[in-house]
Order: structure tokens, then sequence, then C-alpha cells
């Protein structure tokens, strides 16, 4: 069947077309219904079936006879390290780890914050709750300890599961203390922590609250999988939103398991058995949907790669995994590309190595620039496919769907909406749009299996954030258009959320960073467009009256304030000192017309500015810094 039927089939008859893709999963109870909306505008999946992740994941693969195959390659160039796990070896050690969790008191519903970097370890951590239906949280580790202390006070996590540290290029992420330090800062307190000692670095352990993660395990019965119901959370993954407290996204368990499958071979174009690599981290959600899940619940093998597109050691890194374990289909942010096309733009590197097995690439997590695109095609000789997907949807809503159909690529558009996203332009007022004009994207109610139904604890914020501006709608938060065809273009964010290398980061949050110094009295925060990274924070601040400090200090001071406070992911090195920002006449500070000025762009002077002559203070600053040449 072609696209377009897959996709006229789902939307003639939805209910039919999600009770076929739950067939593929394994269920204890199965279920009488996929859509529950008697609770609508929120809406639940398959809440009668019975079910459990971790069996899905990794035992029933073993008892279907892929128990030899291997789950997990670990390629780790920052510690020189590979190693693999078979689908045997993964419930072994799932099995024993969630027993010793049980045997601390773990039980179903409880959650569970992981702090972990690229290791095998932080997968078999997830699977480990999921086996015991807890609730894991895993918490990004470019992320400082107070963005750790906000999400220990929100999910009130009965245990943290943390490594002794992280490897960055040049340096080690010493994880213990910044999770100490979380600890402290928050007032939940967990009942125990389990420490994952690297070599690189022993933690020291408190008596009594910390755990090494090998001597708990000892002599401690394997635990069972535990049926959970199919709206059951099956984790919480906060992400950012306009303010500095993160969104927890709550993610069902039997709708995650019926979409993030079905995606598989309908849009990865994967076979079980195949390799499958996605280069992020477990701290985002591609990580959780594609690192872990999503391959192994359909049997394939996945790549846990603790390195960087380059440095660790050269721009060849990509291809060699690539090479070296067979990738089939490779998914990967564009900046990333960008980077390694910075270093090596004639892809000397790619003609070193076999990828033969390569049959496709794909983008996501920021705007797919139409360069970077045509130089992966050029040097890969695959096709090279932009999607466009959410922390909030846990899987793509556009994409282009090779194992349905390969459809034309049109460079800059993540193609056409997958089954189960019906995907509108409204206007400010919430009616439909024309092909070609530019508005507001939404999705149509009831939103697929596997998306959010909520925010963790924050029924009304998530009523308020995603379902009160267009009712009968989710509110993606991007800008763009459809074209003739149908297909999509998403050109901006609607709020105050910038992209940094693929990082979702809220400019809000850094506000309230900023604002927290004591000699700082009003400021904002911009995204400029950056070559590399896509968008890069820059940070005006302006100063109570009378002080007298070097501009060039406070600078320094903000920016180093916000690395404590929010974490190095936030790529916070540019901030200006301005007399004053400009506002509309009822207050509105005018972010979007400093980022025009910043880039260079033209910009129409707000009708409601309160003193235009602001603007060329502002462009003489971002002058100063590099910007709005
Ligand atoms: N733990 C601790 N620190 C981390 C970290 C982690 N897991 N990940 C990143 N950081 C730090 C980096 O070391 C860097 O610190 P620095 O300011 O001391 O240099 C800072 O956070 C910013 O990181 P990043 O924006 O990732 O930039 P980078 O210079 O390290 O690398 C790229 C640039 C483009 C190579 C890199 O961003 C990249 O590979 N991005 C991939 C994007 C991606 O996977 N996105 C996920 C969504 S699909
Ligand atoms: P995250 O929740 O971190 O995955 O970030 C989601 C946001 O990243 C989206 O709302 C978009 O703003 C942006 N994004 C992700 N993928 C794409 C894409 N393919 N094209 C354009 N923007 C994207």
């Amino acid at each position: 069947m072609a696209y377009k039927d897959i996709y006229a089939a789902w939307k003639s008859d939805p209910e039919a077309f999600w009770m076929n893709a739950a067939q593929a999963i394994d269920w204890d109870t199965p279920p009488t219904k996929a859509l529950f909306d008697d609770n609508a505008p929120l809406y639940e999946w398959y809440k009668d079936g019975m079910v459990n992740t971790c069996w899905n994941a990794v035992d029933r693969h073993v008892e279907n006879g892929r128990g030899e195959q291997t789950a997990i390659i670990y390629d780790s160039p920052v510690t020189h390290t590979k190693r693999t796990i078979s689908y045997v070896e993964l419930r072994n050690r799932v099995a024993s780890l969630a027993g010793a969790l049980r045997a601390k008191g773990i039980e179903k519903g409880d959650r569970v914050i992981i702090y972990m970097p690229m290791i095998p370890e932080a997968l078999e951590a997830m699977l480990a709750c999921a086996r015991l239906g807890a609730v894991h949280s895993v918490v990004f580790g470019g992320f400082a300890s107070n963005e750790l202390a906000v999400r220990i006070d929100d999910a009130k996590p009965k245990a943290i599961i943390a490594a002794s540290c992280g490897i960055e290029p040049g340096r080690v992420v010493h994880y213990k203390p910044l999770l100490d330090g979380a600890i402290d800062m928050a007032t939940h307190k967990p009942d125990f922590t389990v420490i994952f000692q690297r070599e690189q670095e022993v933690a020291h352990l408190e008596e009594g609250r910390d755990y090494n993660w090998h001597g708990f395990q000892y002599g401690v019965e394997p635990a069972e999988c535990v049926p959970v119901e199919g709206d059951h959370p099956a984790y919480i993954l906060y992400t950012s939103g306009t303010t500095g407290q993160p969104k927890g996204v709550v993610r069902p368990t039997g709708g995650h398991l019926v979409a993030l499958n079905w995606t598989m071979k309908n849009l990865y174009n994967v076979d079980p058995g195949d390799v499958f690599w996605a280069a992020s981290d477990v701290g985002w959600v591609v990580g959780h949907s594609y690192i872990c899940y999503a391959p192994l619940i359909h049997g394939n093998t996945t790549i846990v790669f603790e390195g960087k597109p380059v440095g660790t050691p050269d721009a060849g890194t990509f291809w060699r995994v690539i090479s070296e374990h067979k990738v089939s289909s490779f998914f990967t942010a564009p900046t990333a590309f960008r980077a390694v096309k910075r270093e090596d733009p004639k892809g000397e590197f790619v003609k070193k190595y076999d990828l033969s097995n390569l049959k496709q690439v794909y983008l996501a997590g920021e705007r797919a620039d139409p360069d970077t695109i045509v130089w992966a095609q050029d040097q890969l000789g695959v096709p090279v496919i932009d999607h466009w997907w959410q922390t909030e949807t846990g899987w793509a809503i556009a994409g282009n769907p090779l194992g349905i159909e390969s459809l034309p690529v049109k460079l800059g558009s993540p193609s056409v909406p997958m089954p189960g996203y019906d995907v509108q332009i409204l206007d400010e007022g919430g009616h439909p749009m024309k092909a070609g004009e530019l508005g507001a994207i939404a999705v149509k109610l009831p939103l697929p299996p596997g998306t959010l139904p909520t925010l963790w604890n924050a029924e009304a914020r998530f009523k308020k954030s995603y379902l009160e501006h267009f009712p009968g709608y989710y509110e993606t938060g991007d800008a763009g258009m459809i074209d003739e065809d149908g297909y999509l273009y998403i050109m901006a964010r609607t709020d105050d959320v910038i992209n940094v290398a693929g990082h979702r980061l809220s400019t809000g949050g850094m506000e309230e960073v900023l604002a927290s110094h004591p000699d700082v009295a009003e400021c904002a925060v911009i995204g400029v467009t950056d070559d590399l990274k896509g968008q890069l924070p820059v940070g005006f601040l302006c100063l109570n009256a009378g002080c007298d400090r070097d501009n060039a200090d406070v600078v320094k001071e903000v920016v180093k304030l916000v690395r404590d406070k929010i974490g190095p992911v936030a790529a916070f090195k540019l901030a200006v000192v301005v007399d004053r920002l400009p506002k509309t006449r009822s207050g509105k500070i005018l972010r979007g017309t400093m980022v025009s000025i910043a880039d260079g762009k033209t910009y129409k002077l707000p009708a409601t500015i309160d003193d235009p002559a602001i603007l060329d203070e502002i462009k003489v600053a971002l002058q100063s810094i590099g910007y709005a040449q």
C-alpha cells in the first residue's frame, strides 16, 4: 500500500488501525479497544490492557529465539571501550538489577531518577524500572545540580540511579558531587541511591544512603516483569517550557509500545535483527525512543555511542561506527552533520569506510537546513530524511515513511504527517489556513498512541500549555505551513523556547538565572542564528542604577551563573550590558525584533514600540559581540 492509502485507512477508521498495530505487542491482557475518550479532551489509549514494556523490549525476544542476538553495542571512543550485550545477557542483567531495586522497596508506580552518561547501564536502569512498573525519569548529564534538584522535587523519586562520572572531551564530569549537591538542595529526599562506579572515577559513597551498583545486586532474586495497565506512566521526561520550571512529559505504557514498534518498519525501514543507531543521548527523547525502547521492542540491535561527531578522535567517527557495526538506519541531529562537514567538507573520511550496509539517514531535533541535507546526500549516497517531532509526542509527527514508500524529498520540509496526526495550520483565531500560508501548527485531537496524555502532577498546566489556545487541537508551539502537496514546513517556535545544537532550552529559564544576579535590574535572553548549533543564547543585561562595576565582570559572572545553575548544555557564553530594553507601550520586551537585528534581517518597526531609538542601541551592543553585521 502507498503512504496515502495507509494514511487514509487510519483516518477513516483510527480504532481499527491502532488495534491492528497493537497486535505486534505481547499483552498480558489484550485491550478491548484502542481509544478511551470519556475524559476528553484528555485521551487514553489501550487503558484496559495489561502489558509490560521490559517484557516486550527484552524477554520476548529471548523466548522467541533472539537470545544470542546482540541487543546493545557499546562503542565509546572517549574511554576506548567496545562491548556487546546479547538479548539473553540483557534479560539477566536487567532482571537482577530490578530484583535488587525491588528488594530495597521499589514497586509499581514509584519514581526513580536516572542520571547517567551514555553507557549501557543507563538503558539497563531504564528497563529495570520498566520491569517493575516503576516510573523512571532520566535527567541529561549536561544539567547542573539545580536542574536535577528541580526534577527531584517534582518527580519525588524513591531512588536515584547514577554513574560516578561522565566523560566529555578533555574533562571528566563529576556526577556524584552534582548528585549530592542536588539532593542537598531538594526538599524531597530519595530513600537511597545506586551508584555505578566507573573506572575513570570512583565516587565516595555515603554509608546507608548510597549503594554500589554491583554490591547491591549480590544474592538477590531476579525480578519478573510486572504487568501494568495500558495507561500506566512508563516514564516522565522533563522538557523546557517558557519558564524555568520544566514540564514533566508523561509517557503512557501501552501507546508507547504500539507506536514505537510501528515506526521501526514503517518510518525507519528496518527489520528485526538490523542494526539501528541513533547518535543522541539517553537524556533526550530521541535517546528514550530510539536508543533504548523502539529498537529493542522491535528486536533490533541498538548502539550506545559515548562520543561526539568530531574530536573523538576525528570527523570520521560516525562513518567508522556505521561501517564497523553494519548500521542499517542512522539517526542524528543536523548540528552533528554541520560539525562533521565543517571539519571534513569534502568527505575525505567518508571514503575510508565501507558504508555498504547503510540504507538511510534520519535527521531531527531542529530544522534541517538544505545545505546540510544535500551535503549528507552527496557524501553518503543514501536517502537523507528530515522528520519532525517533539518530546511531547515521543515519535514523529511528520516524516518520509521509507518502509511504506519513498516519497520525493523536498528540501526544507520534513515531508508529510504520519498516520495518527491530523496536522493543520491555524490562524490566531483558530481557523484553518490555506496551503502556503504561515500559521501556528496544531494537531487535531486526539493525538495518537504514545503521545503525552498529561504533564506530571500538572494537568492544569497541560491544558493551558497545549489545549486551551485552540480548542479541539493540540498546539505544537511551532509555526509553519503546508504546501499544495501536503508537505509540512517548520519555520519557527511560537514561544520562548530555543534550539541549541538540537537541545531544547528555555530563554525564560535563563532569564530567571540572570535576574538572580544582584547587579541585574532587568534582562532578556534571545536565540540568535548560529552556523553550527542552529541557535545560540545571547543575554541582555540592564544593571541596577548606581552600579559602577565593570560590565565585563558582570558578564563573566552571569555566564558562570547560568553554567552553574542550568548547566554547560545551555551553551550560554554571550551577554551584553545595555541601558534599556526595547518594549511595547504595554511593557512587553520585543525579543523577536531583537533576534531580527542580531541576524541582520530586515524587520518591521513594531507599531506599539515605546521608543524606537533603543533598537539602535541594541544593534550597537550586538555588533560589539560580532552580531547584527
Ligand atoms: N554531560 C556533561 N556536559 C555535557 C554533556 C553531557 N552529557 N553534553 C554536552 N555537554 C557540555 C559540553 O561539553 C559543552 O561544554 P563546554 O561549554 O565546556 O564546551 C556544553 O555542554 C555544550 O554542549 P554542546 O552544545 O553539545 O556542544 P559541544 O561543543 O560539546 O558539541 C556538537 C557540538 C555539534 C558536536 C554537539 O552539540 C553535538 O554532537 N550535538 C548533537 C546533538 C544531539 O545529539 N542532539 C540531541 C537531540 S537529537
Ligand atoms: P524536543 O522536544 O527537544 O525534541 O524539541 C522539539 C522541537 O524541536 C520542535 O517543537 C521543533 O521546534 C524542533 N524540531 C524538532 N525536529 C525538527 C525538524 N525536523 N524540523 C524543524 N524543527 C524541529
